[in-house]
């Protein structure tokens, strides 16, 4: 089902039409609906269910796709756990009534603070990524009195073809240790005295839209397990990580979560472990769009521009990836007074990258609303003060009234923190 539907004044979102955001929020503004973000989470929690693996998983959303507090307390209120990197993300799990014993630590470079901190709020386990870490861990696990959760994120070597910008899992990636390295550093973890060995995880890429390189990783993932009991090490769970893709066009369909899940859990139904999946993009970017005003239309020799008041600083995925997000026009059908054309919808920063979509079919009007689809996922997330533009704000639909999530950012506030010489 798509986020915005047409009716007589528009696009709507829930009950609610594009429209009167704009007016009561004013544009850029990211939309996000309630209903649709507790669809994306029961998706997967059906799947689950159906492999009768629902009791003993946790699903741990990544909060880097999406980490405003109100998702993130949705989130908690449906019972999820959280992928955390950062210590930021740490903060901001626990301010919004997330369990701290439902969160993993995933990242390559964990800073010694961030350990403590973690540490210190009784998180679930540390995806740990290297060698060095490992004993980084162990240090500061013996300074502050405690044995630290671990598991190892191994690296499978598995093409997850995707973009290159979001694989992690080929021998290239700077992620994960090495899975021929893996055993050898389990068993060097087990003899440590501050490490508790837990686990294992394996995050292989992102927007993987085939499942049979996640399940290749599975198989990897799960003989590594069983070489591990083996040799006596025995492991409470294991984390799949994220990575299921989801639909960014009208015409490429994204598999559906079950559909997706499935050869992975088929894999797992018959075993003892917990279960644990890190989805990000899968849980919020369908849920959310950016609705965004068209300033000017400037038509070109060769190009014609529509130049809208969103721009790559607020949505970076089409700058950074060349990723395509469909575009609609929010008004109701049959009210553009322009002729259809093919249309660059760009912003006003001062880069050529600064687009949000090429070659766009559209009937446009100034003035008129756009609403940038599937733009949940990693794109407030991603947004930056670039050519000191305020962040947008943040609304959550929910069923016929709106709830401002995030203020607009103000200019005095880009410049708070700063000084001039004395
Ligand atoms: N777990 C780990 C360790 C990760 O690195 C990531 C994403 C996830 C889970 C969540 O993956 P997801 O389910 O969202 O695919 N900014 C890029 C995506 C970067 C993904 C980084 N890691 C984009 O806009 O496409």
């Amino acid at each position: 089902m798509s986020l915005a539907v047409m009716h007589e004044d528009g696009l709507r979102v829930e009950g609610v039409a594009l429209a009167e955001i704009a007016a009561r929020f004013g544009t850029p503004c990211y939309v996000y609906s309630r209903a649709a973000l507790t669809a994306a989470y029961a998706a997967y929690r059906d799947a689950l269910q159906a492999h009768g693996l629902a009791q003993r998983s946790l699903i741990c959303y990544a909060v880097k796709a999406n980490s405003n507090l109100a998702i993130l307390n949705l989130f908690a209120r449906l019972g999820a756990g959280f992928d955390i990197v950062s210590g930021g993300e740490l903060a901001r799990v626990l301010a919004a009534g997330g369990d701290a014993n439902k969160i993993v630590f995933s990242g390559v470079g964990k800073s010694r603070a961030e350990m403590r901190a973690a540490l210190e709020a009784g998180i679930h386990c540390f995806n740990v990524e290297s060698a060095s870490e490992l004993e980084h861990l162990s240090e500061v696990a013996g300074s502050v009195g405690r044995r630290a959760p671990v598991s190892l994120r191994v690296n499978p070597d598995v093409d997850p073809k995707t973009h290159p910008y979001i694989s992690t899992g080929l021998k290239s990636a700077k992620f994960g240790v090495a899975f021929d390295e893996a055993f050898d550093l389990y068993r060097r973890a087990a003899t440590l005295p501050h490490i508790a060995v837990k686990g294992i995880d394996c995050h292989i890429g992102s927007q993987l839209l085939d499942p049979a390189p996640a399940a290749e990783a599975a198989d990897k993932v799960l003989a590594l397990v069983d070489r591990l009991a083996a040799a006596g090490i025995v492991l409470e769970h294991i984390d799949l990580g994220g990575g299921m893709g989801i639909q960014y066009r009208a015409d490429a369909p994204a598999p559906a979560a079950a559909d997706y899940l499935a050869p992975m859990l088929s894999r797992l139904a018959g075993r003892r472990e917990k279960l644990m999946f890190e989805p990000g993009r899968s849980l919020v970017g369908n849920a959310g769009l950016l609705l965004t005003r068209v300033e000017v239309l400037k038509p070109g020799e060769e190009k014609h521009f529509a130049v809208v008041d969103a721009a790559m600083n607020d949505l970076m995925r089409p700058a950074l990836y060349d990723a395509w997000h469909d575009i609609a026009r929010v008004g109701a059908d049959g009210t553009a007074t322009g002729t259809a054309m093919s249309y660059e919808i760009v912003g006003p920063v001062c880069e050529s990258g600064d687009f949000l979509g090429h070659d766009r079919l559209l009937a446009l009007n100034e003035g008129d609303l756009l609403a940038i689809l599937s733009a949940g996922a990693y794109g407030m997330a991603m947004a930056s003060n670039y050519n000191s533009r305020p962040r947008a704000a943040e609304v959550m639909v929910d069923g016929s009234a709106v709830h401002l999530i995030r203020r607009r950012e103000d200019v005095a506030q880009l410049f708070a923190l700063e000084s001039t010489l004395p």
